[in-house]
């Protein structure tokens, strides 16, 4: 990063704890929300999915094979898609020890236990839907989950909540829905498009290797969906050099596994 200038330290970029704080504990887990909340981080990132049942879930990928111990313990249920098991089954489910022992016994959480711990420790939240192409009605959902957990309060939708996802019909109707929430397309998609996407979303969250000086500008130039300049989240940094650039390209959050890495870089300046 050397050349690159120095992050404003009061209006640098956001850090965001990439599926929780999962550098430190596994991934879209309480534990991972509470190892944010532990490190001081103010945003947490996870994806919620739906679960055979209905139940929605935050979980990253599509089946359940990687972060839990699902295989082991239903040889005969191969490849283990969410969406064929029930929110009983998986609460059962170990979703802690592939990280490591000490984290044996955790779950893979409901989107209500999330929202409320993460309302205990006062966090903000970039909620993404994942893959809603599978859970046809997802968004209707997911809107009535933050309503009955008090996430649609007229503060709460102004500071501490962005939903996004990389499927732009998704986040569109979660705009109708919705209106008041704020949203995210995540990708990068041309500058030529950006004016469109604008009218339904707030925030265009790109992978940072696809980021330029010019390409952040040309978003932050518009207004989106609720009148305010149009934000640009990177995901997924995690080493310092590279945060520390990317704040010179003047985005407005770093998503990370690794927040305690990107604060440092940030305020080493
Ligand atoms: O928030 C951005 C980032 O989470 C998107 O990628 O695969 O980690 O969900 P992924
Ligand atoms: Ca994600």
């Amino acid at each position: 990063a050397a050349g690159a200038p120095a992050p404003d330290r009061s209006g640098g970029p956001a850090v965001v704890a990439h599926r929780g704080a999962s550098g430190h504990a596994p991934e879209n887990t309480l534990a991972a929300v509470d190892a944010a909340a532990e490190l001081g981080v103010e945003w947490v990132e996870v994806d919620v999915q739906r679960a055979g049942d209905g139940e929605l879930v935050v979980l990253h990928d599509n089946d359940l094979a990687r972060t839990t111990d699902a295989a082991e313990r239903h040889p005969d249920r191969a490849p283990w898609g969410l969406d064929d098991f029930s929110y009983p089954e998986i609460a059962e489910l170990d979703a802690g020890s592939w990280y490591g022992p000490e984290f044996a016994g955790e779950r893979v959480p409901t989107l209500g236990e999330v929202l409320d711990r993460m309302d205990e420790h006062g966090q903000k939240l970039l909620l993404e839907v994942k893959s809603p192409e599978l859970y046809p009605g997802i968004e209707a959902d997911v809107v009535a989950e933050l309503r009955e957990h008090g996430w649609l309060a007229p503060r709460t939708l102004r500071t501490s909540l962005v939903v996004q996802s990389f499927d732009a019909a998704s986040v569109r109707t979660l705009h109708e829905l919705a209106p008041r929430v704020r949203t995210g397309l995540l990708g990068n998609p041309p500058v030529a498009r950006l004016a469109d996407h604008a009218e339904y979303v707030d925030q265009i969250n790109p992978r940072h290797t696809t980021v330029t000086a010019d390409y952040v500008a040309a978003i932050q130039e518009l207004r989106g969906a609720h009148g305010r300049k149009l934000q640009v989240n990177v995901w997924t940094v995690n080493d310092g050099p590279t945060a520390f650039a990317l704040a010179g390209l003047g985005v407005d959050g770093i998503i990370t596994d690794h927040p305690d890495v990107v604060r440092a870089a940030l305020s080493s300046g």
